[in-house]
């Protein structure tokens, strides 16, 4: 059985106005009526291939994921303090036995193959028993630099052994990557067998290791909620899992997965994965609310509230939300996250 080990963290002030820092984009129905975590729940939700998911998040959220997850079954575990993903991973990891399997999946990304996306994670699976770290590999298509890299070394059983993993290169060596043909993106997704995990960290990163396993130990519960001890954990500098320990990992593995995924990094790419959605719309154009378009091409316009009305634009989104309103060019959309209404929430 695998352990859904489900992520919530991070401002995401990139969907600023729609997303705030008290409803950030995993709670957004961005994609179909569900949020983005109700999504990730239902991945795993119903299949007894998997556990129940353990979630982990800071406490500012709480309250919204368990609105979102009503009756749901979970586990949850509420950091004292956001310190990146490799000691949340450590404590979701910590609280399971060292031969259980952990399938971390962050709550923010899209994927619109959920079977493709399970088919994988049990591939994933087989190889974390045996002691591979192992991640997700989405084909590139363009040399994005927000990403990290996987160079693809010998197969393996049910996937490839991982000859380098390069979290977020520059622009450069994003683009040898693309044109080698030898590199897949990081989707951000990993198995590992949960004392495998912590003997690579304790091993790379002894600090860390130790206070995360301080603060498990003088963890308080109530219900199905963890709570791990506060004053341990703030001893940690915060370090995602790529840096502290996928990179420095000897054995790393990687299976290939087809599944639609988009991490909706932008405005931008919320339209591309909603244009996708909608065959044979050539204008792609993508509305929600009150809008009106007039030989407009490659538009996203939503509004919460007034109407929008917009002629002769192309690449362009519009987003009236939340008392605000943003228009940024596609290209510019990577840096909303910017500008002072999105920044000092
Ligand atoms: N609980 C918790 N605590 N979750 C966190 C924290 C934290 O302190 N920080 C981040 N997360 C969650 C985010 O909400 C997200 O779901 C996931 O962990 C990944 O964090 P991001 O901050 O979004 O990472 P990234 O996008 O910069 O990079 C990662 O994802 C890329 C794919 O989207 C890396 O793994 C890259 O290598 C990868 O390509
Ligand atoms: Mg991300």
């Amino acid at each position: 059985m695998i352990h859904p080990v489900i992520l919530c963290g991070g401002s995401g002030t990139r969907l600023w106005p729609l997303s705030l820092k008290t409803r950030p984009k995993p709670f957004l129905p961005l994609v179909g009526d569900n949020s983005l975590f109700e999504q990730a729940i239902d991945r795993v939700a119903g299949d007894d291939r998997f556990a129940e998911p353990i979630i982990v998040a800071g406490g500012a959220h709480i309250d919204l994921i368990k609105e979102q997850l009503g009756e749901k079954p979970h586990r949850l575990i509420v950091e004292p303090q956001a310190k990146n993903t490799a000691p949340a991973i450590a404590l979701a990891a910590a609280m399971l036995a060292p031969d259980d399997v952990m399938l971390v999946c962050p709550s923010d990304h899209y994927i619109a193959d959920p079977h493709s996306f399970r088919a994988a994670a049990l591939a994933a699976g087989v190889l974390a028993a045996q002691d591979y770290l192992t991640a997700f590999g989405i084909t590139p298509d363009r040399p994005e630099t927000g990403y990290g890299y996987i160079r693809q070394g010998k197969a393996l059983e049910g996937g490839f052994a991982i000859r380098e993993f390069v979290e977020k290169p520059d622009l450069a060596r994003a683009r040898t990557y693309l044109a080698s043909g030898e590199y897949s993106w990081n989707g951000g997704i990993f198995a590992f067998r949960a004392g495998a995990f912590l003997d690579t960290l304790a091993k790379h990163r002894p600090a860390m290791a130790q206070a995360v396993k301080a603060s498990m130990d003088a963890a308080s519960h109530d219900a199905q909620t963890l709570h791990p001890d506060a004053a341990s954990f703030a001893a940690i500098v915060g370090e995602s899992v790529d840096y502290a320990v996928m990179e420095n990992s000897e054995r790393a593995a990687m299976v290939p997965v087809d599944m639609g995924w988009s991490d909706i990094g932008s405005w931008a790419a919320l339209q591309d994965a909603l244009v996708e959605q909608s065959d044979g719309n050539e204008q792609r154009n993508v509305t929600t609310g009150e809008v009106d378009l007039i030989d407009c091409r490659n538009v996203l316009a939503k509004s919460d509230g007034i109407r929008v009305s917009a002629v002769g634009i192309e690449d362009v989104c519009i987003i009236v939300a939340n008392g605000e309103v943003l228009v940024t060019t596609r290209e510019g959309a990577q840096k909303v996250g910017k500008l002072p209404g999105a920044a000092n929430q």
